[in-house]
């Protein structure tokens, strides 16, 4: 099993690349981390290289993509936006970020999609688990990874058509292309929804990790979740490269429940926000 050394983080000062970066760290790994932001200057002894750029530059893509062994594409718009700069940032972007992936022959892409790509799916989507395939406390019906998108906003048409490319780039140039469509990323859940939604920031390093040891090589869609409770979205894609992630947003539920922010009525499955994938963004205006 080979494992990436040199890994091109764009969006790296973003929130999710902040959080991998010291998760990231191995002996032997250098990371390469690229934003149009601020880069936080590397610690004595940590193996990073830092670009300031923009991804949607030819030249900086191209130049930053040069002897990696692995691209995480994780930098752009991470919401709503209007549709011009979906296209500009989010799907022209990832197209460049592709185009220099290929120029350079890096053989190994992970594409940050989201749940909104399929925000108005819905529990009446998910698919009874057969007996013999569930894994131990899994629910009883699942989202597969894969079902085609329903986008709930400009961002998740944004994302379907990153994940369109991530699989026109596999198809044409069998480079290996993993698009994660993340839930809610952050240190804790916050939402009724994020008891379903939530990935935690040590299981987004360990999906990452398993995304970058995956063999053979292929085209994959994965929920980015935790293992949570509440979840009705399939684990199977991501067991199946050996992500095992192991929090739960369940372990926050007392913490929600005295926020004193939500009712009873917030934590119903059958409510809008627990009902599809895309919660709220369901309902906000476009753009
Ligand atoms: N945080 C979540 O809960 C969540 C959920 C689903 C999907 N995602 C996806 O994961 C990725 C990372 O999310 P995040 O929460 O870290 O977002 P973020 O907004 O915190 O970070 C995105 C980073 O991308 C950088 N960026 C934007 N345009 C750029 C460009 N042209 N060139 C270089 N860098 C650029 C920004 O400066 C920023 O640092 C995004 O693609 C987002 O859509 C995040």
């Amino acid at each position: 099993m080979v494992t990436a050394q040199r890994i091109l983080i764009t969006g790296a000062a973003g929130r999710v690349g902040r959080a991998l970066r010291p998760r990231m760290a191995r002996p032997g790994r250098t990371l390469r981390l690229l934003d149009i932001a601020e880069i936080e200057p590397p610690a004595s002894g940590e193996a990073v290289e830092t670009v300031r750029a923009s991804f949607t530059d030819p030249d900086a893509i191209d130049a930053a993509c040069q002897g990696v062994d692995a691209v995480l594409h994780l930098g752009g718009l991470a919401g709503e936006a209007p549709w011009e700069r979906i296209r500009e940032i989010n799907i022209d972007g990832t197209q460049r970020v592709l185009e220099a992936v290929r120029r350079q022959g890096v053989p190994r892409v992970v594409l940050a999609s989201s749940i909104h790509a399929a925000g108005f799916r819905t529990r009446d989507d998910a698919v009874p688990v057969r007996e013999e395939g569930a894994a131990a406390g899994a629910p009883a019906a699942e989202l597969p990874a894969d079902i085609a998108p329903r986008p709930d906003t400009f961002y998740g048409a944004g994302k379907a058509a990153v994940e369109a490319l991530g699989a026109l780039y596999r198809s044409r140039f069998g480079i290996d292309v993993t698009c994660l469509r993340i839930g809610a990323f952050r240190p804790r859940p916050l939402a009724p929804e994020d008891l379903a939604a939530w990935l935690s920031p040590d299981d987004a390093a360990r999906l990452v990790e398993a995304c970058l040891r995956a063999e053979p090589a292929g085209f994959r869609m994965l929920w980015g979740i935790s293992r949570n409770t509440r979840r009705w979205w399939s684990l199977a894609e991501g067991e199946a490269i050996g992500y095992h992630p192991r929090d739960d947003a369940e372990d926050h539920l007392a913490a929600l429940l005295e926020c004193g922010s939500f009712g009873r009525a917030d934590f119903d499955p059958a409510a809008d926000r627990n009902f599809r994938v895309g919660a709220n963004f369901c309902t906000m205006p476009l753009g």
